[in-house]
């Protein structure tokens, strides 16, 4: 059976600023900041304002089709625009689960001549093969982002037949709102 783990607003919040503090303890100077899509745009935009870096670009990476299942690798599908040539760049993520898709945003992103590429991202799987240089918690659950709960709603309900109830009590709110 999955372990989930919810995960509030305010703990989002927590955990990003906890990285801001730790980044800005190591003395390092984000140049930009760039989020990966979708899920670590939220977090990227939130330390874009706890790091003070109004910089701050997109790449699109798809990887999950479902609850812990995915495709063969993750694949970029919408492409940089902002500029990272010479910066220091901080690529955001909120969760590296497997790492793959980490790993393959900064082999990306290299092509473009950064002066050095800095990760983050909220939450962090015991078992990635990609570490990122700050984070916030590691946990061995499946994760339920504010941002991914009408997604995890659907597929528990729908596909995997759980009751709402079921999946109030997972979620550790009432989802009537967004069901
Ligand atoms: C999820 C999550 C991370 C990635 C982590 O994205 O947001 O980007 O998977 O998994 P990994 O460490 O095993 O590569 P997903 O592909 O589900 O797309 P989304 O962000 O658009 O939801
Ligand atoms: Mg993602």
């Amino acid at each position: 059976p999955v372990k989930f783990k919810p995960v509030t607003w305010r703990e989002v919040e927590e955990g990003c600023a906890r990285i801001a503090e730790e980044i800005s303890a190591k003395g390092v100077k984000v140049d930009v900041i760039v989020g990966v899509l979708r899920g670590g745009w939220i977090p990227a935009r939130l330390l874009s304002d706890y790091l003070g870096t109004p910089a701050m670009g997109a790449l699109e990476v798809k990887f999950y089709r479902g609850i812990g299942e995915t495709a063969e690798r993750p694949v970029v599908t919408q492409p940089l625009i902002v500029d990272i040539r010479d910066k220091v760049v901080l690529v955001v993520d909120d969760v590296a689960d497997t790492g793959k898709t980490l790993n393959i945003a900064i082999n990306f992103l290299t092509h473009y001549g950064p002066r050095k590429i800095f990760t983050a991202a909220l939450y962090l799987k015991p078992w990635s093969m990609h570490r990122p240089d700050f984070y916030a918690e590691e946990t061995d659950a499946w994760i339920i982002f504010p941002w991914d709960k009408a997604e995890t709603v659907e597929e528990l309900v729908k596909k995997k037949g759980l009751s709402l109830e079921t999946v109030s009590k997972i979620t550790g709110e009432d989802i009537e709102f967004i069901k």
